[in-house]
């Protein structure tokens, strides 16, 4: 090999490793995110207190429903995303997507039905119709990521689950952005939270979708 050749290839490796690295930090910081807001504002629910539960009592059933739909799209999405795995457990990746899929529907559609609950005190009916839409987009979005694969679309299938898994995020958005300076000192309680609730799921895809038309016409071009 002559030594520019070998430079290049040197160079193409390094950006590779580079790549590598940051994808793997990116997860290493999804996955500790969801652990923790599994563990601060979700699993507390399981324990069936009246007191833990508040206004969401009479509606319980709907609230666990929720959470364990909610629990396992969280949990079975990074397995979606692995493509070591993918590659040599093909039926693993089905099997967790079947899940996925199981997890965003028993967690979308109870929330027809909680949003009707939320007090004016925690953002009423606009922080409600943020969620209805978010349920709505994210079971489109899991519904065109199934029809994809079904389809044999692999690539439009990959890019459909990217914006599904993305909303599945948006709860735990809605909690750490609440902590930020720039909220956490702004209006009232429900004007803050209003404004997080909506913002949460519709700044994130937005980015996704730049990334995913940048890959794109990268690819075009
Ligand atoms: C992405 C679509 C989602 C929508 C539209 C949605 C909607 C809702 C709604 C309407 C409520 C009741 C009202 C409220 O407390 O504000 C709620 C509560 C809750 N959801 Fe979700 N949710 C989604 C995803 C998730 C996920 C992925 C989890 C993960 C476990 C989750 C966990 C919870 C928990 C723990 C509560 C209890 C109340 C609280 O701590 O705020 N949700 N959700």
């Amino acid at each position: 090999m002559y030594p520019q050749t070998q430079t290049a290839s040197a160079g193409t490796a390094g950006r590779q490793l580079l790549k590598t690295a940051a994808i793997l930090l990116l997860w290493v910081a999804i996955l500790l995110l969801a652990l923790w807001f599994i563990q601060r504002d979700a699993l507390r629910y399981f324990s069936m207190d009246e007191t833990i539960f508040g206004r969401f009592w009479a509606h319980r059933l709907w609230l666990v429903t929720h959470i364990v739909g909610g629990l396992l799209a969280l949990l079975m999405g990074p397995f979606q995303f692995w493509s070591g795995l993918r590659r040599r457990a093909l039926s693993f990746h089905r099997w967790t997507g079947r899940l996925y899929l199981a997890g965003v529907v028993l967690a979308a559609v109870p929330t027809f039905h909680l949003v009707f609950y939320i007090p004016p005190s925690d953002g009423g009916w606009v922080a409600g119709s943020s969620l209805v839409t978010l349920a709505l987009v994210w079971l489109a979005s899991s519904a065109m990521a199934l029809r994809s694969i079904l389809n044999g679309q692999v690539e439009i299938h990959k890019e459909w689950m990217i914006r599904s898994y993305v909303l599945a995020f948006s709860f735990v958005n809605f909690r750490w952005w609440m902590d930020w300076p720039v909220f956490a000192n702004a209006g009232t309680f429900a004007e803050r939270l209003t404004a997080v609730v909506w913002l949460g799921w519709t700044v994130p895809l937005f980015l996704t979708e730049v990334i995913l038309q940048w890959r794109r016409t990268g690819r075009m071009a």
